[in-house]
């Protein structure tokens, strides 16, 4: 296929998706698209039971590697004025994820017109429901990725130019836990508190006694967050309520300090609660923890993205998660940013990433899966 040809495809294919946007694991019209431009190319789709997503393959045995994108958008109303904007109201890929989906789309084509000369086997995962962060567990609950060895997955990061690739060792997504804490104390007349248990008070200290957490008890040299992000209690001016519901996020780079802030927040509500003469109930949901790239295969990543014209940067440290973190805890794995031009940041509605990005990180998706399959074809010799 010529370039042209190539550039025109994955425009159109980035077009299709952007315009139709669906939730994590609602995402049917989009797996029947990614499928439907799969077989044009004659790439095997696995049969798998996947409600929405799907896994393809190629390559003919040796060893096996994959490549992750995800294919879920947000509850977001689109605010720009794209030609290719989204249809549907409340919906949009505002996180790029149609972006890295069309990627893997050109990576497939790619590899496949050199099928006869890879030494393994590739998969692709077109991976639902990253946003809602059940998704990476639904793809290795399929048993799909017992076999790979090595695997590989990339975000938009606009805050890169295009052509840039933004590559770190270690952490470079957060780990990301949900909490939820109830409050329960007494409610009486805003007149006559002494009459009550007041969990609005004990919500005030609570939130501001969390505050040095982060900032009292771990390195200050670490990255690591505590966020309320929802308070809710009461509904007039002259009546205290009986419960105060809080929400929130503990973001960490570290697994140990994810584990500490944890604990500390759950001793501080603990204790503030009984100093206040309330009680406390606390709920978590547990996120994915943070990305763990091999140092090694980041060099040779890095290698391989100068070599095709990137621009090599280590990328500006981030507590936003990233559920490909759950694939690194059972294989090694590199997970790269890639420059989509100096926009507003993702999970905003005026986010967009430039499609010039895409066939150059298409080729790099390529590139580095037969990367992989020739080093551990080496190192088995
Ligand atoms: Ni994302």
């Amino acid at each position: 296929m010529g370039k042209q040809e190539f550039e025109e495809l994955l425009f159109q294919a980035f077009c299709w998706l952007h315009q139709h946007p669906e939730l994590g694991f609602e995402e049917y019209e989009t797996t029947k698209h990614i499928k439907e431009i799969l077989r044009e190319h004659g790439v095997r789709i696995l049969d798998l039971p996947m409600k929405t997503g799907l896994v393809a393959e190629i390559g003919r045995g040796g060893p096996t590697i994959a490549l992750r994108a995800d294919i879920d958008a947000l509850p977001v109303t689109e605010k720009t004025e794209l030609p290719y904007r989204s249809l549907v109201s409340g919906r949009m890929h505002a996180c790029g994820h149609d972006f890295h989906t069309t990627t893997m789309l050109g990576a497939a084509i790619l590899l496949k017109e050199r099928e006869t000369e890879l030494p393994g086997t590739v998969r692709m995962i077109f991976q639902p429901a990253e946003e809602v962060s059940g998704g990476a567990r639904a793809v290795l609950d399929t048993g799909i990725l017992r076999d790979v060895r090595f695997i590989c997955g990339l975000h938009v990061l606009p805050s890169l130019p295009v052509g840039t690739l933004g590559l770190k060792a270690g952490a470079a997504s957060a780990s990301v836990d949900r909490f939820w804490i109830r409050i329960i104390g007494k409610g009486s007349h805003a007149a006559h508190p002494d009459d009550g248990t007041d969990p609005i008070v004990a919500a005030a200290c609570l939130i501001s006694a969390a505050q040095t957490i982060v900032s009292r008890n771990v390195d200050p040299a670490s990255a690591n967050l505590i966020s309320f992000t929802h308070v809710e209690g009461g509904n007039t001016w002259n009546v205290i309520p009986s419960e105060v519901l809080l929400e929130g996020t503990i973001r960490s780079l570290s697994k140990t300090d994810r584990a500490f802030l944890k604990r500390r927040l759950s001793e501080m509500t603990d204790s503030i609660g009984k100093a206040y003469g309330t009680r406390t109930e606390m709920d978590w949901y547990e996120g994915p923890p943070p990305t763990d790239n091999d140092p090694e295969w980041i060099a040779a990543a890095a290698a391989l993205a100068k070599e095709r014209g990137f621009t090599v940067t280590v990328p500006h440290t981030t507590l936003i998660g990233e559920d490909f973190a759950f694939y690194q805890e059972e294989l090694t794995g590199v997970f790269a940013f890639v420059g989509t031009g100096l926009g507003p940041s993702i999970h905003s509605p005026k986010f967009q990433a430039d499609p010039k990005a895409i066939a150059p990180a298409s080729e790099y998706f390529a590139a580095m899966a037969e990367t992989a399959l020739r080093r551990i074809v080496e190192r088995e010799d």
